[in-house]
């Protein structure tokens, strides 16, 4: 799976051998190695507190690589100029594997939204690949004091030939539509990963399915990661 995989697919996985519960969860890729991988998660209900109580040397039922990663290559586009990436909450999962297979990138800004300084995620770890990282907070303890799509906005404003930037996002969906929103109507590449209840996460169930401008498509399948300008939020 490691070896197969790029940075915005997913693996599903079954928190219990057992029927109990019954779905799969899914989880991002988010540090990938040649021979294995890591995944983040925030314990929230009984899926991930299953998963929490697993002891080094158990075995976990994993169906992966799943869905579409991220574009890296972006054919035909200039790969020295900026690339934002922007994670709300815990919108970091699949960012900090994209940012290491970026490395070689001329410029990597990193903005990382949390609710207050203790649920700030790898900021460090994005620091240690040569990022430039920029921090908001909703209660200001930390950075800027608002949204990080407010540092977004500052950042491409600041930015001379700023719609040859590229944007990688990931979080919650008012973060990705309000996103889609700021790059609008400029041709500023950008891709975000959406985070969606998953059951089948192959595609067979339309669970997951949203409206785009190309019409219903499943985000396990089509997506997760999809130009966020194509979505009708
Ligand atoms: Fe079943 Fe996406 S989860 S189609």
């Amino acid at each position: 799976i490691a070896r197969k995989a790029t940075p915005g697919q997913f693996v599903h996985l079954r928190c219990l051998n057992s029927t109990e519960p019954l779905l799969r969860r899914p989880f991002s890729f988010h540090k990938l190695n040649h021979n294995n991988f890591e995944i983040l998660y925030k314990v929230k209900g009984l899926g991930t507190n299953l998963l929490a109580k697993k002891q080094k040397g158990d075995k976990i039922d994993v169906l992966g690589p799943l869905g579409n990663g991220f574009d890296i290559q972006q054919t035909n586009r200039p790969t020295n100029q900026q690339t934002i990436l922007v994670a709300g909450g815990m919108g970091v999962a699949p960012l900090l594997a994209l940012a290491e297979r970026l490395a070689d990138r001329k410029e990597i800004v990193v903005l990382l939204g949390a609710k207050s300084k203790d649920s700030i995620l790898c900021a460090r770890d994005f620091s240690k690949l040569g990022a430039k990282v920029q921090i908001a907070t909703d209660d200001g303890s930390r950075g800027h004091k608002g949204f990080v799509t407010d540092l977004l906005n500052t950042v491409l404003q600041s930015t001379v030939n700023n719609q040859q930037s590229t944007i990688y996002a990931c979080g919650p969906k008012p973060m990705l539509k309000e996103i889609a929103h700021i790059t609008f109507p400029n041709p500023i590449f950008v891709q975000g990963s959406l985070e969606e209840n998953m059951a089948c996460g192959v595609g067979a169930c339309l669970g997951c399915a949203i409206k785009t401008k190309a019409g219903y498509k499943r985000v396990c399948k089509d997506g997760p990661v999809f130009n966020l300008r194509e979505i009708k939020w």
